[in-house]
C-alpha cells in the first residue's frame, strides 16, 4: 500500500497534473471512476495571479475526498515556499513542485522540467517548501534535461534527503517534450535509489502496458495523465487487471453516455455556463476520439453555446449509439 505522510492511497493508480484538463469536475469523476489520488492542475507560484478567475477556480477543493494533492509551479524557492503556505490554507493535504512540465519559464523564469538543469536551485526550492508547511510535499520530474544529462537520480537523492515524500518521474527529458516514447529504464535506476514511494509516468495507456511499468521500474505507482481524457474509466480497468489477471468488461454506449453527461454537468456548474460550455467542448473530443461518427457530431456539438443544449444534443447521440452498439474503445 502507497503512504503519503499520513495518507494511504486506496490504490497504485494516480492522475497525473494536467493543466487545462485535472480541474476539479475531472478529479472528482477519476477518483470515482478508481484513481487513488487525482493531482490538482498547477497553482502558479507567484501571488500576483492568484485572484484571477482561473486560480481562484483552482484553488476550489470543495468535495474533494482525501488526499488532495495540489501542485504548484514557480523558479523561486520564497515564492514556492509561500504559494506552499496558501494552498495549506485553502485545504491542500500533499504539495506537489512541478519539475516536470515542459513549459520552459513560468513568468519569465525557469520552471518546471528547466529546473533540473540548477541542481544548487532545485535544493533550496526542496528545502524550503518542505520547511514552509506541515503536510507531506512530493515532487514530479523528468529523467533530465536533455538525453546526455538525465540526472534523475541526483535529484531523486536530493529529494529524499530533503524530506519529499513521493516522488514522480515522467520517463521523457525536457528537451524531448512529448516526443517519441517515454523510457522506463531510468525509473528503475531511481526506484533503486532511494526509498520513499516512487510513481512511474509516461505512455501508460492501457492495463497491458500498466503492469509491464510496474514491472519493469518496480515502481509502487503509477502517473496517468492524457490516457485519462475521454475515458477516466480506466483507472478501474487497469485496477481491476492489476488485481485479478483480466480484463473488465468496457463500458457500454449507455454508461459512457451517463458518464459524459455528469461530467458535462459539473463542468457547467463549476464554471458556470458560458465558461463551462467551451471547456466542455474539448471534453466531449476526448470521448467521442474513437467513435466512427464522432467528427460529425463535434462539428454541430461544438456550434451549440447554451449548456442546455450541449446535455440534450449528448442524450440524444448516446441514445442513438446505445441500441445495442457498444463503443467504448
Ligand atoms: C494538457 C497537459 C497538461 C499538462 N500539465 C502539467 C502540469 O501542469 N504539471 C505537470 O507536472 N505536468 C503536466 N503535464 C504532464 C503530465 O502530468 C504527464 O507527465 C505527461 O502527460 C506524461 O504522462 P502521460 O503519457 O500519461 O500523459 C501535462 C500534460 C498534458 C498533456
Amino acid at each position: 500500500m502507497i503512504q503519503i505522510g499520513p495518507y494511504k492511497l486506496k490504490n497504485r493508480l494516480i492522475l497525473a497534473p494536467m493543466a487545462g484538463v485535472t480541474d476539479r469536475p475531472f478529479r472528482l469523476l477519476c477518483r470515482r471512476m478508481g484513481a487513488g489520488m487525482a493531482v490538482s492542475e498547477m497553482v502558479i507560484a507567484d501571488p500576483k495571479f492568484w485572484k484571477t478567475t482561473k486560480s481562484l477556480l483552482r484553488l476550489n477543493h470543495k468535495g474533494e475526498p482525501d488526499p488532495r494533492s495540489v501542485q504548484i509551479a514557480g523558479g523561486e524557492p520564497e515564492m514556492l515556499a509561500m504559494a506552499a503556505r496558501m494552498n495549506q490554507e485553502q485545504g491542500a493535504q500533499i504539495i506537489d513542485i512541478n519539475m516536470g512540465c515542459p513549459a520552459k519559464k513560468v513568468c519569465n523564469r525557469a520552471a518546471g522540467s528547466a529546473l533540473l538543469k540548477d541542481e544548487s536551485l532545485v535544493n533550496s526550492i526542496l528545502k524550503a517548501v518542505v520547511e514552509a508547511v506541515d503536510i507531506p510535499v512530493t515532487l514530479k520530474i523528468r529523467t533530465g534535461w536533455d538525453t546526455d544529462n538525465k540526472n534523475a537520480i541526483t535529484i531523486a537523492r536530493m529529494a529524499e534527503d530533503s524530506g519529499i515524500k513521493a516522488l514522480a518521474i515522467h520517463g521523457r527529458t525536457r528537451t524531448c517534450g512529448y516526443g517519441g516514447e517515454a523510457e522506463y529504464d531510468t525509473i528503475a535506476a531511481v526506484k533503486q535509489s532511494i526509498s520513499i514511494p516512487v510513481f512511474a509516468n509516461g505512455d501508460i495507456d492501457s492495463p497491458e502496458k500498466a503492469q509491464f511499468v510496474l514491472n519493469h521500474t518496480q515502481a509502487d505507482g503509477l502517473l496517468i495523465g492524457r490516457a485519462a481524457q475521454g475515458r477516466p474509466w480506466i483507472f478501474r480497468e487497469i485496477d481491476h487487471f492489476l488485481n485479478t489477471g483480466t480484463h473488465l468488461k468496457a463500458p457500454n454506449a449507455a454508461e459512457v453516455g451517463e458518464i459524459l453527461l455528469s461530467h458535462i454537468t459539473e463542468l457547467h456548474h463549476f464554471y458556470g455556463d458560458h465558461m463551462g460550455t467551451r471547456i466542455a467542448r474539448k471534453h466531449v473530443g476526448w470521448y467521442l476520439k474513437s467513435h466512427k461518427d464522432g467528427n460529425e457530431f463535434r462539428a454541430t456539438f461544438n456550434k451549440i453555446e447554451s449548456a442546455q443544449q450541449q446535455l440534450a444534443n449528448i442524450t440524444e447521440y448516446f441514445k442513438r449509439l446505445s441500441n445495442g452498439e457498444d463503443i467504448a474503445a
